[in-house]
């Protein structure tokens, strides 16, 4: 059994766990431990009452919902990407880049009628955009450097994350059209939410109280 009086948070590996890391320092917690944690994934903050446990972004998504942790701190690419029974409490600032649709430089995504063809690592955050236009395209998963589908003729766009626009710069692609705005956000489990709800809440105001700052 858990210890109930703990909270247990996953952070996603990564930018947004040194972010995170960040914030709580300068909520006076003493993180130590999380900057010099070597090779383990699930660390104590002393004297607080919370465990933090390292993970991959969708994997953060499953621990809270299952339960085993109680928040987690993810992209909201990966929420939108991966949705599940979660409150979404909290948009921390930092992480900040957008979903676009992207094509080939000059190329005009809605010219003609054929059925258009996107590439992406996000099917679901694509189809929801496309199904919201009343439009049918067919949409093909890549793992990876999702720039190369319209180099290689695979794709009219994609549909990606784009931060600085670089990628897209050196490869001779353009945002065409913004799809959505992304920011880590703070996940709570529905079940802690109401057992611990003082802890998490204490928690929740001090991340609120630092971020940005
Ligand atoms: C992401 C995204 C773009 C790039 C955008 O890729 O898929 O390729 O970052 O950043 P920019 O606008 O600052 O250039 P990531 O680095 O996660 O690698 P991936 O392509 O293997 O997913």
């Amino acid at each position: 059994m858990k210890d109930n009086k703990r909270i247990r948070i996953a952070l996603t590996k990564g930018r947004l766990e040194k972010d995170t890391v960040a914030l709580f320092e300068k909520a006076g917690y003493d993180v130590d431990q999380l900057r010099n944690k070597g090779r383990r994934l699930i660390l104590e903050i002393p004297d607080s009452g919370i465990d933090v446990v390292l993970a991959k972004a969708a994997d953060v998504i499953t621990y809270v919902e299952h339960g085993v942790c109680d928040m987690g701190v993810v992209g909201k690419d990966t929420i939108d990407e991966h949705s599940g029974s979660f409150f979404e409490v909290c948009d921390l600032g930092f992480g900040r880049c957008k979903f676009a649709l992207a094509v080939k430089k000059g190329d005009d995504f809605y010219a003609g009628f054929g059925v258009k063809t996107i590439a992406t690592k996000y099917p679901n955050v694509t189809r929801r955009f496309f199904e919201a236009k009343g439009m049918d395209v067919d949409i093909v998963k890549i793992e990876g450097s999702v720039e190369l589908a319209p180099l290689l003729g695979l794709s009219h766009g994609i549909v990606d994350i784009v931060e600085t626009g670089t990628t897209l710069k050196e490869n001779g692609l353009e945002v065409y059209e913004d799809v959505s705005a992304i920011s880590a956000r703070v996940i709570v489990n529905p079940v802690s939410m109401k057992l611990k709800k003082a802890a998490i809440e204490e928690l929740v105001a001090k991340m609120e109280q630092y971020k940005g700052q």
